[in-house]
């Protein structure tokens, strides 16, 4: 029985630095968090910005970054590591949040509540003075490198009582709030990400707010930075503007006829 003994720590590095523009003193924030070694909590919608945040923080504090997009299929095991059979015979492999823990990576759990619960507390000992990961069908217990640090995302938006962090996992992270950013801000995003001119970022960001104010009113979530980013992109590919708009910003979100028709006017006012 082997172990993975040998993890080139290279391929987690972000070796260039990520465009991140931040929106208040989340840097800061986070810089304290880590001095610590404090497990942190991203909220906020998806698309605003988190894990650019995370891929920023990482290059800037020179630490290895593993993400694990989480999903409701995904078992503990997925996590932490599992028996393989092959031709030499049994072999155990780590999973992320182990690989994490023995390199001393950040590392980063995306969406987190999509996890089952049974999955979601087997963080529970790295995430006090314990630092430790259990791995009991290997019979090893991992202790965690000083550098490893762990941050969840969550959409406070769309959970549901069914599937929510209980307060016993919630209350084990600080926290930062994030959102769109304020609309000359997200212009500025817009524009440097697609590489288009201010004026046309402007116009996608103020159909974005519109379209954010449609929340609750047959909405359940506004647009996303990352979608108003998609849409700049394809007018940089030569995409009309309006149809680009369609495409990115509307489409995506909604199937309601009615609300379709209100964008689409929206985009008439605003692009037309
Ligand atoms: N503050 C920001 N600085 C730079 N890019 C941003 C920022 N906020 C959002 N973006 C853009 O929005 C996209 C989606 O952000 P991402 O971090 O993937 O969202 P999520 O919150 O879902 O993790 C990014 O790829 C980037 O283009
Ligand atoms: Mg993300």
């Amino acid at each position: 029985m082997a172990d993975d003994a040998h993890i080139d720590i290279s391929q987690y590095m972000i070796e260039e630095e990520p465009f991140y523009q931040p929106t208040g003193d989340e840097v800061a924030l986070y810089e304290a968090a880590y001095a610590r070694r404090l497990p942190v909590m991203l909220k906020g919608p998806t698309g605003c910005g988190k894990s650019r945040f995370v891929e920023y923080m990482a290059w800037k504090l020179k630490k290895p970054l593993i993400t694990v997009a989480c999903n409701e299929d995904m078992t503990a095991a997925d996590l932490v590591g599992r028996f393989l059979l092959d031709a030499e015979g049994t072999r155990w492999a780590d999973g992320p949040l182990t690989i994490a823990a023995r390199i001393g990576a950040i590392c980063y759990l995306d969406e987190v509540v999509e996890a089952r619960q049974d999955t979601t507390v087997v963080i529970h000992p790295l995430t006090d003075h314990r630092r430790t990961l259990p791995l009991d069908k290997k019979g090893e217990l991992v202790k965690a490198h000083p550098d490893f640090q762990l941050v969840i995302s969550y959409n406070p938006g769309y959970q549901s009582l069914m599937k929510d962090l209980k307060q016993s996992t919630k209350q084990r992270f600080t926290a930062l709030d994030f959102d769109y950013p304020e609309p000359e801000v997200e212009t500025g995003i817009v524009a440097r990400e697609a590489g288009i001119d201010t004026e046309t970022a402007a116009k996608l960001v103020e159909l974005a707010g519109r379209a954010r104010a449609l929340k609750g009113h047959g909405l359940d979530e506004g647009i996303s930075t990352r979608l108003i980013v998609y849409a700049a992109q394809l007018i940089a590919t030569g995409v009309e503007p309006k149809a680009a708009a369609a495409m990115a910003m509307v489409r995506p979100i909604t199937d309601d006829a009615d609300i379709r028709d209100t964008l689409m006017h929206a985009i008439d006012m605003v692009l037309g």
